[in-house]
């Protein structure tokens, strides 16, 4: 789904308004029943303060305090934080309804605050329409002592378009944020939402239409998109009957070392449990028992190893295979030995479409040259440590902008990149970027990464065969990855599963996708 930033969005407002004539009061109406519909579940005799800005979320939330008030609710309270003349045009209006209506509105002032903060405390609702997506600057002042004091209550917070005080397009907190319990934002997502910390201020996010326009929404232009279960679909690539296991792919995966068996393992797996024709693990001699006794439908090859890592020896065998396979995927338990070195650049340097992970992606930052002029389709799967050794940015550096950072590095390297994150962010060589809003805690632990490797891969040789993009395989499998982690959350807690685990919740996500 697209990710709107703050002023594409006012762009469509705008155009709703002035190209097709819908009045904006309209839009608020409409965003106002959304509101009104999502709290008719409740009790009709709970208060319910509105917190109210000057903008035009502010005029959302009058326009709720009407609708409410008309419903009958009994206790409805706006809490004003500007005076009327100061409120947007269409605020303005709906003000003036409220008041004849009598609808209790109080203007906020340092006078008067403490009782307003008291209204807050007795509130069973409280709706924050304080700021939307016209926030400019860090909230202070008795606009900050309102968001801490609706924090303070334990009274339901639902946030109008986004909780105020996050910036729409970072989703950073400016000074101070509401956190709350649900969010119903408005036409299509912000991009603010989904990126850390927003997720942690939102709630539930509810994504509602107010009448815009279809041929401008489908118009509209985003270059960041949300990973949505809906649009997965189309991604799968498609079974058909009439066919073989080279129909679906021949996986090689070139990994492991000694100690380190189990990574190459779970990414074959995950590689076979996604459909590929066949999977075949690479690995030192040292480790080559062992991984036969872990794996009966892999086929294992082993080849020349130097204490436990490949040795060089090994690159002559691997240049040799290479062409067997249709796609590879490179560096799981592979070891920081530079002795694994010459089988990487074979793979680089192969016509063949790969994901680079985990030990490889150590070494790549000085073989960038190759990641370049490769043909093939690419992904690497960094995890923030791994992306500042790449970028020599520092974590903090990689955590303050992730977007930016996936994207640069894959136009860069003209590579897709999948950073690993609580949010997952994919971004395409081509500028778009994609957040991936499912997973969970229980990922955060070793083998993980092995697994999503091994997805990808085996989502790549099908999605290649069936004339997909790699993106597809890409964005599918970071989706069937935190997914499964999340169904495994369910069964066996975030603290529980395992990322052996994971692999087999595929089975029924694949069922649901088919
Ligand atoms: N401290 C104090 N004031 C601040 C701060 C701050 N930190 N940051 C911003 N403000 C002020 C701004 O100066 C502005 O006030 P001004 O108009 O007096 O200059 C005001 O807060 C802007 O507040 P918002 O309500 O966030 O911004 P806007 O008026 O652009 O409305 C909107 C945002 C349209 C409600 C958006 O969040 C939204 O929901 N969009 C979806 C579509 C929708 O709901 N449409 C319905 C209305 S459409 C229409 O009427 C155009």
């Amino acid at each position: 789904m697209k990710l709107m930033t703050p002023s594409a969005m006012h762009a469509l407002d705008e155009a709703a308004i002035k190209e097709y004539g819908i009045p904006g009061i309209l839009l608020m109406e409409h965003a106002a029943y959304h509101l009104f519909k999502h709290l008719q579940g409740r009790d009709k005799a709970e208060s319910v303060v509105i917190v109210c800005g000057p903008g035009n979320n502010g005029g959302d939330g009058l326009a709720l305090a009407r609708q409410l008030f008309s419903w009958g609710q009994s206790k409805v309270k706006v809490l004003l934080l500007a005076p009327r003349e100061k409120l947007s045009e269409d605020g303005r209006t709906y003000f003036d309804v409220c008041q004849k209506l009598q609808v209790d509105m109080m203007e906020v002032d340092k006078q008067n605050r403490d009782t307003a903060f008291k209204s807050l405390e007795a509130a069973k609702v409280i709706v924050d329409a304080l700021f939307g997506t016209g926030l400019t600057r860090p909230v202070e002042g008795l606009y900050a002592e309102m968001i801490d004091h609706m924090n303070q209550s334990t009274a339901y917070k639902l946030s109008v378009d986004i909780p105020s005080g996050l910036d729409g397009n970072t989703g950073k907190v400016q000074g101070i944020g509401v956190m709350a319990d649900y969010t119903i934002t408005f036409v299509l997502p912000k991009k603010g939402l989904y990126q850390y910390p927003a997720p942690l201020y939102t709630g539930v996010v509810e994504v509602v239409d107010i009448g815009m326009p279809k041929a401008l929404v489908e118009a509209a232009q985003a270059d960041t998109f949300s990973i949505e279960e809906e649009e997965m679909k189309v991604l799968l690539p498609r079974r058909a009957m009439r066919s073989n296991k080279g129909s679906f792919g021949k996986v090689l995966v070139i990994g492991g070392s000694q100690g380190m068996s189990g990574a190459p393992a779970l990414t074959s797996m995950a590689a076979y449990k996604v459909g590929s024709g066949t999977v075949t693990a690479a690995v030192p001699y040292a480790i080559l028992e062992i991984m036969e006794q872990k794996l009966t439908e892999v086929i294992h090859c082993g080849l020349p190893d130097e204490d436990g890592f490949f040795s060089k020896e090994a690159e002559k065998i691997i240049g040799a295979m290479l062409d067997r396979y249709d796609v590879i995927a490179i560096g799981p338990g592979l070891g920081r030995n530079r002795s694994v070195l010459p089988v990487l650049i074979d793979v680089l340097i192969s016509d063949k479409p790969c994901v680079i992970d985990a030990d490889a992606l150590y070494f790549i930052p000085e073989l960038t040259d190759l990641l370049r002029i490769r043909k093939a389709p690419t992904i690497i799967t960094p995890h923030p440590g791994e992306m500042a050794r790449l970028t020599g940015l520092t974590i903090a550096e990689i955590l303050e902008q992730p977007l930016e950072i996936a994207k640069k590095v894959a136009q860069d390297l003209q590579v897709i990149t999948v950073l690993k994150l609580e949010r997952t962010v994919i971004a395409d060589p081509n500028g778009d970027t994609y957040i991936n809003r499912y997973g969970n805690s229980g990922l955060a632990k070793g083998g993980s990464g092995d697994v999503l490797t091994g997805i990808i891969t085996g989502l790549l040789a099908q999605s290649l065969k069936a004339g997909l993009p790699a993106m597809a395989a890409a964005k599918l499998g970071c989706f069937l990855h935190a997914k499964a982690g999340d169904e495994a959350a369910k069964d066996l807690t975030e603290y529980s599963f395992l990322p052996s685990d994971t692999i087999h919740y595929l089975s029924q996500l694949l069922k649901a996708l088919i």
